[in-house]
């Protein structure tokens, strides 16, 4: 596999929705789309929000230049309580190593040995780091490596199960290792299928649901992660995040202890998701379920900004984050 389709697997994905109603140059002096107003008991007062995502362009070996990481720094510039937080979400890593270590480290998540470096509160990763490259083990233990450092200094990290995930799970392609084995336990014990990342200390750790009946404007200051999209018309938005992670979660444990397992795919049929699987998994996994969709990419501008606000709404959030759909023009 050329390194070079892969670094782009890795860097065109991320930044959906901050591309799709936004140009890169416009998102990089992203304005909010309304001003994010303050709950009268937050005690910062007369605070200034900002998002700042600046274009990161990386150079690889093989010359090319790629977009796709998202910085945001979420600060209050008020000096009585400041608070920042830096935020990094990394797309679709697919089993290349070399270049998901240029990513991390130009992005400042890790030093140059490829460890945590303290530079940042939250490292997101949106899924499929499995398939097309060589080192898909290596890059789930090195996130689990970050992920304890990350704890051990007051960082975060955020990881998901993308497309290619599931695909495995399901397939029974590397069987051992991804049911019982390390891989699998650690999928059903630190990846979720979306996050909900509040960004105001006052809201709460991540994935908190969003409580609609908080009449707090503080209560949007959050980012939703996930690998393929919120669509519009996906019935289990809400509660939201923990209604879409439960899915995930009983569904991966049905996946993964299958009794007795199918026969792995290919050469065998491909086995689809098990026969008690509910609707709402079956959902789960569908084209427009949070897995696969695509709309938010693929769709028109005016489609897409149309239908954005409301999901914004429901989730208690005020950006979209994903990976999964490359976008060659950004
Ligand atoms: C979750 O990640 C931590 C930190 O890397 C690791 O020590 C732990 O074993 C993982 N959990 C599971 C269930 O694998």
């Amino acid at each position: 596999m050329p390194r070079v389709l892969t670094f782009f697997a890795i860097l065109v994905p991320v930044v959906a929705v901050f591309l799709v109603c936004r140009s890169f140059d416009v998102a990089a002096h992203l304005q909010l789309s309304w001003p994010l107003a303050l709950h009268p008991d937050s005690p910062v007062d007369d605070a200034q929000f900002h998002v700042d995502v600046p274009s990161a362009g990386v150079e690889s070996d093989s010359g090319v230049l790629g977009h796709g990481i998202v910085v945001a720094e979420i600060g209050d510039d008020a000096a009585k309580h400041q608070f920042r937080r830096r935020v990094v979400a990394v797309g679709d890593l697919h089993g290349d190593l070399p270049n998901a270590h240029k990513v991390l480290q130009m992005a400042g998540v890790v030093d140059e040995t490829g460890q945590w470096s303290g530079g940042v509160d939250f490292f997101v990763q949106t899924g499929d780091i499995i398939d097309r490259g060589d080192d898909t083990i290596k890059l789930y233990d090195w996130i689990d490596q970050l992920r304890g450092e990350a704890k051990a200094k007051g960082g975060v990290v955020l990881s998901h199960l993308g497309n290619h995930e599931w695909m495995n799970v399901i397939a029974q392609e590397r069987q051992k290792m991804l049911m019982t084995g390390r891989i699998g336990k650690t999928w059903a014990g630190n990846y979720t299928t979306t996050s909900r990342l509040p960004l105001h200390p006052s809201l709460g750790p991540p994935n908190t649901d969003y409580d609609p009946s908080l009449l707090s404007s503080l209560s949007h200051a959050a980012v939703s992660f996930v690998h393929g999209g919120l669509a519009p018309n996906y019935p289990d938005l809400t509660p939201f995040p923990s209604r879409i992670n439960n899915l995930g979660h009983t569904l991966l444990r049905k996946l993964q202890h299958r009794n007795p397992p199918p026969a792995p795919h290919p050469p065998n049929p491909y086995p689809g998701l098990p026969h008690d699987a509910t609707p709402a998994e079956h959902r789960l996994y569908g084209t427009d379920g949070p897995l696969w969709y695509r709309g938010w990419a693929l769709d028109s501008e005016a489609k897409a900004c149309k239908a954005v606000d409301d999901v914004l709404q429901r989730t208690g959030t005020r950006r979209m984050i994903m990976g999964h759909t490359p976008d060659f023009e950004v």
